[in-house]
């Protein structure tokens, strides 16, 4: 059998991470660098420092094939594919702040030998923007579509694969694409600009959709429907499909707001405004905020009210809280004058400094203790297993906001909630 491509990985985030493990597993070398000296040696030792089903353990079964490093020297002695998985923040203008993928590139050097393989989610542009740059190092663009939660996963099983190269690159391209081959999806050969695009364009769908069936769901209050039908009954018409129709309150997490705010920017920025992701992305933080209207109808005015907000991460199984929608939550209750406990079984601790003067809980009935309402936020499943005759008891009043429509409706009002979900 042919001696498998090394390949190198510039940035052990979560998508740098989940490259390198996969790829190990798949049977390749891989030299891995980050320039985080603690997070190397931690890696190196077999510790995964974030929270995503099956990595920890692909990491330490792959243990050999993976080489964690700080020196960018190693990797490009060892590997000519050259994986850029660092980050790519909004900045205030919500443009995407390229400084870490600059960096990159300039660290790289010179080399007809090597290709850039960017796997950073960067505005439609940058790949072409850097091969005239740096003529003489390859470049390809290979988007990522991978969720936290199910990273690995989403990497080993695609729906497709994106690989963007343009002249010059194009035997570059065709070694990316091979890398993949063992995955039996389709793969997408096309230029780099279409690739960017690809990738912006599926996250900012995906949003619209959401944003889409939370307005169902806000108008289906009104009108007596209920969104979960309605989805259902939508979703199998194939040319709609069912997935990413989960009304809730509102999506979050380090890519949806981003890269809808970065695709829209990036639109502005060539005189052309998208009207209708400005609408997605307003419907999205209005989504956020009308808890606060259905708690205090409810309740009536909250100051003084005891808030349970069971869950913190922007979705389950993650640890990540980036962009989540119980900060905000907690944020605009406390300005509402209630007093908020948050509870959360993975991620509290990567939110602790960011809820303001809210109180942490060590479990959910500890946070619901006393509480006038609760609001599930997270649909952790710990969260289904509660008893809740035993929550109604311990509860000052029995409001419970199931913010995610995830919470078994006819038990809780059999238990003597006033349960209130969305858009049922
Ligand atoms: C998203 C995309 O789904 C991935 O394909 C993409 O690779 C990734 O961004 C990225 O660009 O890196 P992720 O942010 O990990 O993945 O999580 P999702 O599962 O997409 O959820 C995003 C948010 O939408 C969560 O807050 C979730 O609760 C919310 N959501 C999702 C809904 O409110 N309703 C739905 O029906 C689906």
């Amino acid at each position: 059998m042919a001696e498998k491509e090394p390949i190198g990985v510039i940035g052990v985030g979560w998508v740098g991470l989940v490259t390198a493990a996969c790829f190990a597993d798949l049977g390749h070398e891989v030299y891995a660098r980050d320039v985080i000296q603690e997070k190397v040696d931690s890696l190196t030792r077999g510790e995964v420092p974030i929270h995503e089903p099956g990595l920890a353990e692909l990491v330490r079964k792959n243990a050999a094939r993976l080489h964690f490093t700080t020196d960018m020297d190693e990797v490009l002695e060892n590997a000519h594919l050259l994986f850029c998985c660092v980050d790519t923040p909004p900045t205030y203008s919500g443009d995407a702040d390229l400084s870490r993928v600059e960096k990159v590139v300039e660290e790289i050097g010179d080399s007809t030998d090597h290709a850039i393989v960017m796997k950073s989610t960067v505005p439609v542009g940058t790949g072409r923007a850097i091969a005239r740059k740096r003529v003489d190092v390859g470049y390809v663009s290979c988007p990522e579509f991978l969720k936290e939660g199910s990273a690995v996963t989403d990497f080993m099983h695609p729906d497709r694969v994106v690989v963007g190269a343009d002249e010059g690159s194009e035997e570059f391209g065709k070694r990316v694409a091979a890398l993949y081959e063992p995955l039996e999806a389709p793969i997408v050969m096309t230029d780099v600009a279409s690739a960017e695009m690809v990738k912006l364009a599926s996250n900012a769908f995906l949003a619209t959709k959401i944003s889409f069936i939370n307005e169902i769901a806000n108008v289906s209050e009104e009108l007596g429907a209920d969104v979960q039908e309605v989805a259902k009954g939508m979703g199998l018409d194939e040319r709609i499909g069912s997935q990413f129709l989960r009304a809730g309150i509102g999506y979050g997490g380090s890519c949806f707001p981003k890269d809808v705010s970065a695709l829209k920017q990036l639109a502005g920025n060539t005189g052309y405004h998208f009207q209708l992701l400005t609408a997605v992305i307003e419907v999205n933080e209005l989504q956020k905020r009308r808890t606060i209207g259905k708690l205090q109808k409810h309740l009536g005015s909250l100051v003084g009210k005891e808030i349970a907000l069971l869950g913190v991460a922007f979705k389950p199984d993650t640890d990540d809280v980036r962009e989540a929608t119980a900060l905000v939550l907690a944020a605009r209750l406390q300005g509402e004058g209630a007093h908020v406990r948050v509870y959360d079984p993975v991620a509290i601790e990567n939110a602790r400094d960011m809820l303001g003067g809210a109180s942490i809980a060590g479990s959910a009935l500890e946070a619901i203790d006393g509480a006038d309402a609760a609001v599930l936020v997270t649909e952790w499943s710990e969260f289904a297993e509660l008893d809740w005759n035993e929550v109604r008891g311990r509860m000052r009043q029995a409001v419970l906001i199931d913010g995610r429509n995830y919470l078994p409706r006819e038990t809780l009002e059999a238990a003597g909630f006033a349960y209130e979900g969305v858009g049922r």
